[in-house]
């Protein structure tokens, strides 16, 4: 967790320390005021939530109390800095699990008190979405934003930093929710979607018909469960100690849920008239997504920014990325921001 790698030439005041503790991983992160990540760590929980099948709040804090602190040190130690370089603290503020959000928020906020600097209070969806920005990708300019993670599938306008409009969103289970859900209707283990990925590149994506939801067909609102419930109806009458039915279920499924959302991002494009996609959130590692996503938008002449994997699932670049773009723009919070587990990102 303490790696090196000390530059002492970019030891200024230019950098903005970010803290992301919104469901059961721990992140701290380093990015120069220009954008640039200079540091970024997390300290994962998924082999301590993996024995409960899912995240348990209660634990998911107390480790994040644990981790923050030696994670802070490593990414100052990482980026070659002390608290003195950093010109301003930020912290997810919502939406989350409240007993995780609060870690991060008052460390950042104690860490802007101690050290006079200004706090940012961060959504954590607009730090996926603007994570396609990253990586000299910027600056953040209009698109159609695709956010897939585990608990929200949402489409948004983007105008520019802040000024968002939300096109649709899922009216049951978020993407990454369906991935994990029928994962373990298949006996994978959690989380799900990293495991129906990988078994899906050796399965035949057209086995089984699940079901694509367009809802009217012009909707831009996504429904998951129906695929859910398919996949419990056939199950009875699958064999998966089979290597291979359980891979051709994998690709099938996968296919289902990748299908609408390629579909239903190009639709919203085509709606908002824009020319560019860019796609955030966990489910956006995935292999089968990013690869129709790449061919979909070269067909319609839409660029797309996809967010590079390290920065798809849960991190604290992203926040610190999103901080900078706010903070560069005259945005500061007051330290009396309150965290919102339901916080809306327009
Ligand atoms: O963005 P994220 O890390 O956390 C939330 O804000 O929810 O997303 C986590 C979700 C989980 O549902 C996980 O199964 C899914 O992203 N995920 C994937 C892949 N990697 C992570 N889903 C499909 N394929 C993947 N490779
Ligand atoms: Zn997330």
């Amino acid at each position: 967790m303490f790696g090196k790698t000390v530059n002492r030439e970019l030891r200024t005041k230019n950098h903005l320390l970010a803290l992301e503790s919104s469901c059961d991983e721990t992140a701290a992160a380093v990015c120069s005021l220009d954008g640039t990540l200079r540091a970024g760590r997390v300290a994962s929980q998924v082999e301590i939530h993996r024995q409960y099948g899912g995240v348990v709040p209660e634990v998911a804090s107390r480790n994040h109390i644990l981790h923050v602190r030696p994670l802070v040190e490593a990414v100052l130690n990482d980026a070659g800095i002390t608290l003195r370089d950093v010109a301003a603290f930020a912290a997810t503020s919502g939406p989350g699990l409240v007993s995780s959000l609060l870690i991060g928020t008052s460390m950042a906020k104690a860490l802007a008190v101690a050290e006079g600097k200004p706090f940012l209070a961060i959504n954590h969806m607009e730090g996926h979405l603007l994570s396609p920005f990253m990586g000299g990708n910027g600056p953040v300019r209009p698109c159609v934003a695709l956010i897939v993670s585990g608990g929200h599938t949402m489409l948004v306008r983007v105008h520019d930093v802040g000024r968002y409009e939300l096109l649709g969103r899922t009216r049951d289970d978020a993407a990454g929710e369906a991935f994990d859900k029928v994962a373990k209707m298949l006996g994978l283990p959690y989380p799900g979607g990293p495991e129906i990925d990988k078994l899906a590149a050796n399965g035949d994506p057209a086995a089984f018909a699940f079901p694509r939801s367009f809802l009217d067909g012009r909707s831009l609102e996504f429904s998951f469960s129906g695929l859910k419930t398919a996949v419990l109806y056939e199950r009875p009458r699958l064999d998966l100690t089979r290597e291979q039915t359980l891979a051709d279920v994998c690709a099938s499924v996968q296919a289902a849920i990748v299908e609408v959302l390629v579909e239903k991002l190009v639709l919203a494009a085509r709606k908002a008239r824009l020319d560019l996609a860019a796609v955030s959130g966990g489910v956006s590692c995935n292999r089968g997504l990013r690869a129709a996503l790449q061919a979909r938008c070269t067909r319609e002449g839409i660029g797309l920014l996809l967010a590079e994997p390290a920065l798809c699932t849960d991190n604290a670049g992203m926040i610190a990325f999103a901080a900078v773009q706010r903070f560069q723009r005259g945005h500061t919070s007051p330290l009396e921001a309150d965290v919102d587990p339901n916080l809306p990102l327009a």
